[in-house]
């Protein structure tokens, strides 16, 4: 199954993806674009000394550079049973690219699940988001605090802020994803299309992309038989 978790910044990706990863029937990958570049960064990679500026500016790395990074994460061996994405694709021309992709590799078409979040509750997300510095396990010091301030409660690592959780980039992010992301979903037709209202608790939002996920799987099955 091939996964495609879309969403505003702050709307719950990184969150959801971590549940769904681990309920999954069929042991698939979590593929976050994000988390790759800002490893890229922390090792000063060529690829993160490049992309460091546009991210803490609130911009979208080319295109060019994400479908390269996409191809090649997806030929590695945990890819062959499917794969989850978030946060991409983030423009049409990297959609369009997926699909390719998907058809030259034989791959099924992809299930969208779509975080929608309003954009006034998005920034108070992300100014108190916090994550932890060696697993990167998400916290919020508003919703999600951890048990010890300032402290990971699986591993007791210290917890770090995202530099592009500055409000003025975090307003840059949703206008880029306001103008040029948001407009992508209208590739996907609506039998692979799940909307969610996402500005609920952690654990409904679950409930529903687990109820979802499951009716599909069920329906594949049935498929094939
Ligand atoms: P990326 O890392 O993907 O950032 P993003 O899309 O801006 O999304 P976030 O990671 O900020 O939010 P999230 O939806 O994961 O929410 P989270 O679960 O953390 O990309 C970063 C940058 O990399 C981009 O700006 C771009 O420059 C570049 N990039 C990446 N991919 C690219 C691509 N394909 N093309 C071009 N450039 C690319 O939750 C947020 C907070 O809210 C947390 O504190 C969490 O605890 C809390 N929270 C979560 N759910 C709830 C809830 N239900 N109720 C209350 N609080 C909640
Ligand atoms: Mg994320």
């Amino acid at each position: 199954m091939i996964i495609l978790l879309f969403g505003p910044p702050g709307s719950g990706k990184g969150t959801q993806g971590r549940l769904m990863i681990d309920w999954m029937p069929e042991k698939i990958p979590s593929i976050s674009t994000g988390d790759m570049l800002r490893a890229e960064i922390a090792a000063q990679t060529p690829l993160g000394i490049k992309t460091q500026s546009i991210i803490a500016a609130g911009g979208l790395v080319s295109d060019d550079l994400m479908n390269e990074i996409l191809r090649s994460r997806i030929s590695q061996s945990d890819c062959q049973n499917g794969f989850m994405l978030d946060g991409y694709p983030r423009t049409l021309e990297q959609a369009e690219f997926l699909d390719k992709v998907l058809t030259e590799r034989k791959l099924p078409k992809p299930i969208v699940i779509h975080l929608d979040v309003p954009a006034d509750v998005l920034v108070g997300r992300m100014v108190s988001r916090r994550s932890c510095s060696k697993c990167g396990q998400m916290y919020n010091v508003l919703s999600h605090r951890p048990k010890v301030d300032n402290q990971c409660d699986k591993d007791g690592a210290p917890l770090i802020m995202r530099k592009d959780d500055q409000e003025e980039v975090i307003r840059e992010r949703l206008k880029t994803y306001q103008a040029v992301t948001r407009p992508v979903l209208s590739h996907y037709p609506s039998d692979q299309y799940f909307q969610i209202s996402g500005d609920r608790s952690t654990h409904y939002i679950f409930e529903e992309i687990t109820d979802i996920l499951e009716r599909e799987l069920k329906n594949r099955l049935t498929a094939v038989a």
